[in-house]
């Protein structure tokens, strides 16, 4: 069995992975609106990687007797400035994640909750990769400046080819 207080970070956790899927469908929405396509569909597949980090969790937690409680969901933002606006945060989401990531894994060890310090781990390193590739598409739209429209169509196509 869980103990009380793990159950309760990982409910929390539940929803802030299904928060950061909310908050890229919403950014990928309004690239669609944007006419962007590749950089709405790097979007939505990202919210498709969020969905599966809650359902880890959940399944994690449904597996060790625990009771799931899903708590209600914060709205997203719904207007952007531009890509640059949305990349920025985006990298900041991801690194606030990371920072909750590593509490649960706190909470983990002073549980002796061995397992989900396992499951976790898978966590500590996906967080890794999802901040290095909000910060790779960043550092290229910090690169583009304002009015690059030619470059910002050609990372449009790149992104269009995420596969997911
Ligand atoms: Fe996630
Ligand atoms: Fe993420």
């Amino acid at each position: 069995m869980i103990s009380k207080k793990m159950q309760d970070a990982i409910n929390f956790q539940i929803n802030a992975e299904i928060y950061s899927s909310y908050l890229y469908l919403s950014m990928s929405a309004f690239a669609v609106n944007a006419n962007l396509k590749g950089f709405a569909h790097w979007l939505k597949v990202q919210s498709g990687e969020e969905t599966k980090h809650a359902m880890k969790l959940y399944d994690y937690l449904l597996d060790r007797g625990g009771k799931v409680e899903l708590a209600p969901l914060k709205q997203p933002p719904v207007h952007f400035q531009n890509m640059l606006d949305i990349f920025e945060q985006t990298y900041e989401h991801e690194k606030k994640v990371t920072g909750l990531i590593n509490k649960l894994y706190e909470t983990a060890l002073k549980e002796n909750d061995y397992p989900a310090q396992v499951l976790l781990q898978w966590f500590i390193n996906e967080q890794v990769e999802e901040e290095a590739s909000a910060r790779e598409i960043l550092e290229k739209l910090q690169l583009l400046g304002e009015k690059a429209t030619g470059s910002l169509l050609y990372l449009d196509k790149e992104l269009k080819k995420r596969e997911g």
